[in-house]
């Protein structure tokens, strides 16, 4: 007997990217519900060849699921997932909401698979946030070669991280831009057709942004809490698709011809770099794939021991929903957790 799984925020951007994910991966699920606010009761959603009828995450009974996978933001997922988790359903959170709780595993799998172990104290697993997925995947492998000091990140972060909502006021702005009609911001803070904001997430005392601050944060809980991390996070009139320019420095000696390769063996890594027009990827063609791109490797002259790295990855996917994906498979690899329809 295979799993039931629950997916909550089933009518958004990363609600229907988990969708489609556990149907192309062919995850071990009987019985898959999409769930989301009263106002999308009864619409319908696809997963695969098939359509499901949402349902309303308010009144479901948990008892009989497996597993939730919960992107319906932080307040749902406070006000949710403690109740989901004390039904014996195993939680993986996409929000910000429980990444920080020393009793919730925050994981990448290519990175701290071990740390999962603890997530029965509340039955949660956090997610990361969309940057720093693709950071630590890239990081891990050069850390454990040459001990990474510090690390100074500028992201290029795509409207699909602000939701259904994002993506709308892109094309609404771009197209008004076109027929000459007023240029209307209510998501983001400016426009952002044809501009970029260096502000996402709430601003913190010391003006940094939260956004800026969870890269920092994430990064030490995941792969060390030694390693500095400076961030200067941007929205870009980017559909889908992260960017981040990288610098590291390392303690020990490292070239770019090692980094390439360390990175070409690298889980969840694909280098794509040649020096010439076109052999770096760019955050469009890295729309609907799995794998975290990295070009433009190279040595920084201006400080010991130090790269240079351009970072990209469809923030949907590695960023939020495939990542999901592969720690519900994580956890029935390592025979974490048993279907509850089987073990009755
Ligand atoms: P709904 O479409 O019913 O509002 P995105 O981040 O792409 O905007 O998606 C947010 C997801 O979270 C949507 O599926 C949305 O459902 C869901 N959501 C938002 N608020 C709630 C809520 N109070 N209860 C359940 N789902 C919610």
């Amino acid at each position: 007997m295979g799993f039931k799984i629950a997916v909550a925020g089933a009518t958004g951007n990363v609600g229907r990217e988990m969708l489609n994910i556990l149907s192309e991966r062919g995850f071990p699920a009987d019985e898959v519900v999409a769930l989301a606010s009263a106002r999308s009761q009864g619409t319908e959603v696809s997963f695969g060849d098939k359509t499901l009828k949402v349902q309303n995450l308010e009144n479901y009974d948990f008892s009989d699921t497996d597993i939730c996978l919960m992107s319906a933001g932080g307040t749902v997922s406070q006000k949710y997932s403690p109740k989901i988790g004390a039904q014996g359903c195993v939680v993986i959170d996409n929000s910000s909401a429980w990444r920080y709780d020393s009793e919730v595993p925050l994981i990448v799998p290519e990175v701290n698979p071990d740390a999962i172990a603890g997530f029965r104290k509340k039955n949660i697993i956090a997610n990361p946030n969309c940057s720093t997925a693709q950071l630590v995947v890239t990081l891990k492998p050069l850390h454990d070669r040459a001990t990474i000091k510090r690390v100074v990140v500028s992201t290029y972060q795509s409207v699909s991280g602000a939701g259904k909502e994002g993506m709308d006021e892109l094309f609404q702005q771009t197209r008004a831009v076109f027929v000459a009609d007023p240029v209307e911001s209510k998501k983001f803070t400016k426009r952002i057709a044809f501009n970029v904001i260096p502000h996402i997430d709430s601003f913190m005392e010391d003006g940094y942004t939260k956004e800026e601050w969870k890269v920092l944060a994430e990064t030490k809980k995941m792969l060390d809490p030694k390693i500095k991390v400076t961030c200067t996070a941007v929205r870009v009139p980017v559909f889908i698709g992260h960017s981040e320019s990288v610098n590291i420095e390392f303690e020990k000696e490292i070239t770019a011809d090692e980094a390439r390769e360390i990175l070409r063996e690298a889980p969840g890594c694909q280098v794509i770099d040649k020096h010439e027009n076109g052999g770096y990827i760019t955050p469009y063609e890295s729309a609907g794939e799995d794998a975290t791109y990295i070009s433009r490797i190279r040595e920084d002259a201006t400080v010991e021991n130090g790269l240079n790295m351009w970072v990209v990855s469809d923030n949907l996917r590695k960023g939020a929903a495939l990542n999901a994906i592969q720690i519900a498979e994580l956890l029935v690899a390592r025979g974490l957790i048993k279907a509850k329809k089987q073990a009755a």
